[in-house]
């Protein structure tokens, strides 16, 4: 089926990155103009655009916690392409570090809630104001949340509450801004569960942190970076999504929740009151 993004421009943040670098590739695929954004990884952006050739792609680089990086980042793109039409806001860090919050320092905190959220925050912004200045009919935002946002994650505080604000605050709150602008605008959240990325690693090295989340995964698998894209490339199409916006598809195989406990952890006995 043709998704109908022919003809749109995508700017797809952290396209240097594991999940970002698939989006991309659908995209690109799809015949949308795509702006390959980075921070650090210039070379894999510069891959990436080198595979898709220039007529169609654009690297862009952005610290996006910084205001001026993200209106320079966007004006390239406009220069380029003329306007932006789609936004995939999936640039983030996950601290690997498990550091529970009466360990954490403000420090982290504030790093995390920059990079995850005020850098979305400018994105957004960014992208709102270009819609009205050209008057996009139906533009689309795609936030990348996670089941963290969702079931919260000990020992990730700092991540897990970006990620909430995202699917629930923002979410909910820039669908009903975006249509004063954009009568056919559309926001939506897609987040994953476990990825197979470099942020991830971490995980993927420990057999046992997979064993124990598979446990509540009823694929019992966990996902590639293309299963995530599916689900940006579906919402981001007014085609197939036209009238879908304000929601949050979790795209986890089935995770219930999180295994709080392992078997010798249990105390069946004392678990049962008198
Ligand atoms: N992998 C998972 O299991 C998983 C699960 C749930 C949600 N997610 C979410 O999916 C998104 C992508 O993750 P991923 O797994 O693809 O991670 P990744 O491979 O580590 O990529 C992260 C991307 O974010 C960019 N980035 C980091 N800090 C930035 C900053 N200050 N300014 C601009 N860009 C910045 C990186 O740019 P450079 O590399 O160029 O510096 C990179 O492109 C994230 O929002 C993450 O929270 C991932």
């Amino acid at each position: 089926m043709d998704l109908e993004l022919s003809q749109k421009t995508a700017f797809i943040t952290g396209a240097s990155g594991g999940i970002g670098q698939a989006i991309a590739r659908q995209f690109f695929a799809e015949g949308a103009n795509v702006i390959v954004h980075y921070n650090r990884n210039q070379a894999s952006a510069e891959k990436l655009v080198a595979e898709f050739g220039e007529d169609r792609s654009l690297a862009v680089p952005a610290d996006l916690k910084d205001e001026d990086a993200v209106s320079a980042a966007f004006a390239t793109a406009g220069e380029k392409f003329g306007r932006v039409d789609i936004l995939i806001a999936n640039a983030g860090v996950w601290p690997p570090d498990h550091v529970p919050i009466h360990e954490m320092t403000a420090q982290q905190w504030q790093s995390t809630m920059d990079t995850n959220l005020k850098s979305v925050f400018l994105c957004c912004r960014q992208f709102i104001q270009q819609v009205a200045e050209h008057n996009i009919e139906d533009p689309a935002i795609v936030m990348i949340g996670s089941t963290a946002g969702v079931y919260g994650e000990a020992g990730h505080a700092d991540y897990a509450a970006t990620k909430s604000a995202l699917i629930s605050g923002l979410n909910l709150t820039l669908k009903n801004e975006i249509v004063r602008v954009a009568s056919r605008g559309r926001v939506n959240v897609v987040s994953p569960g476990w990825v197979v990325t470099p942020m991830a690693q971490k995980f993927t090295d420990d057999g046992s942190s997979i064993r124990r989340a598979l446990s509540t995964i009823a694929l019992r698998k966990v996902a590639s970076p293309d299963d995530i894209a599916h689900a940006v490339l579906f919402l981001s199409s007014t085609r197939v999504a036209g009238h879908i916006s304000g929601q949050a598809l979790t795209v986890s195989g089935g995770m219930e929740g999180r295994k709080l406990y392992d078997d010798d952890q249990l105390d069946v006995d004392s678990a049962i009151p008198d």
